[in-house]
């Protein structure tokens, strides 16, 4: 094989970029087929980037023997449903996160994943795939900063997306601001400490939009997290940012600590006018983490070229999605919860 032929389904916020990088900027990559379930967006994407098959049912899609990959781009709820699909019909797969929204769901996906051993699977935590949070991790596993023992995170969704994100989740669930949002800091949190989480307490509410209540989720929440090894987490999410996409972590160390956006600045320009001097922030998650879904997808593409590993695995999507499942609940019944592993974990 010298190029690994595409089909992706889910064609919305980020489906869409995914499918422009696949067909234009990814090497040895080609999208040939598109699936969403609205037709329009279908006809859409086939006209603009000239895909050869377009497809309304997933099902179809996974017909075609000219595909190599599928790639999951739907909303989260259909990720473990496709993924066994796919797996079953021989492709190889990446899926956006959260694996799943269920443990029973996410348990069984990772069984598939495990017998399928010849066919790539792959998450899409493309924060690890981010130059910053990778020179962080080369840091901390060099001994740059001691033993890391708390790690807090910010993961803010702007303001300006709170009207189309309302809409949206009372018509699709998502999981759940912990699922949802706060698993990309789960995931880092779990990789810098190189632990699991053993218990977490989460809070949070509707500050200002009450419709959150309605949707039984959380506008601003906050976990604190123990790790098994003693360590720490602390993971602020939230969905009503007044300055932009605010996305930031800072790991202490016994002997340092380290920060990655601690301003989440768009660019290298300072304004100087009649308001005083400052600084734009970064818009949204497809302008802060450009970059990372592309080197995502390329990891992903030469995984399947060089028939190797990704070194990020189906284990890191159910373990991330344990723990923030354990958080959904403590935010619900406003308990402590021991996280409950379905398989022991040593660490
Ligand atoms: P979206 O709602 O904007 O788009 C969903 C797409 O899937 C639409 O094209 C819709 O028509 C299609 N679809 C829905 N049900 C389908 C079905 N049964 N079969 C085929 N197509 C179907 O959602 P968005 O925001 O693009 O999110 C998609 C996934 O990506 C979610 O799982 C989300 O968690 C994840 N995501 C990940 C991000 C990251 O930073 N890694 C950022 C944003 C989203």
């Amino acid at each position: 094989m010298k190029t690994v032929k595409f089909g992706i389904v889910g064609l919305g916020r980020l489906g869409k970029s995914h499918a422009e990088n696949i067909a234009f900027k990814i090497p040895n990559a080609e999208l040939l087929a598109v699936c969403s379930v609205v037709e329009e967006e279908v006809k859409e994407a086939q006209k603009a980037w000239g895909i050869k098959y377009g497809y309304t049912d997933y099902n179809e899609m996974i017909k075609n023997d000219e595909l190599d990959a599928i790639f999951i781009a739907s909303p989260s709820g259909y990720h473990c449903e496709q993924i066994k699909l796919a797996l079953g019909k021989g492709y190889h797969v990446f899926s956006e996160k959260p694996l799943g929204l269920y443990l029973e769901d996410a348990m069984e996906a990772k069984s598939y994943v495990n017998s399928h051993p010849n066919q790539v699977f792959m998450l899409g935590f493309m924060r690890r795939f981010d130059k910053s949070y990778a020179y962080a991790k080369r840091k901390i596993d060099n001994g740059e900063i001691g033993k890391p023992v708390l790690v807090r995170c910010y993961g803010l969704d702007p303001k300006a997306a709170m009207e189309p994100f309302l809409k949206f989740a009372k018509n699709s669930y998502s999981g759940g601001l912990f699922l949802d949002m706060a698993i990309h800091d789960i995931d880092l949190a779990r990789w810098y400490i190189g632990s699991e989480v053993e218990k977490v307490w989460a809070i949070g509410g509707a500050y200002e939009y009450e419709e959150f209540n309605e949707i039984n989720d959380a506008e601003t929440g906050s976990a604190m997290a123990k790790f098994k090894n003693g360590a720490m987490g602390i993971f602020v999410a939230g969905r009503n940012c007044a300055h932009g996409y605010h996305i930031e972590t800072e790991i202490i160390g016994t002997k340092g600590s380290l920060r990655i956006g601690t301003t989440p600045d768009k660019n290298l320009v300072t304004v100087f006018d009649e308001n005083g001097v400052s600084k734009e922030c970064v818009g949204g998650f497809l302008e802060r983490f450009e970059e990372a879904y592309l080197e995502e997808v390329k990891e992903f593409v030469d995984c399947v070229l060089t028939n190797r590993k990704p070194s990020l695995t189906v284990e890191d999507g159910v373990l991330s999605t344990i723990v923030g499942y354990a958080c959904k609940e403590s935010f619900e019944s406003g308990e402590l919860v021991d996280v409950k592993y379905l398989e022991p974990v040593m660490i």
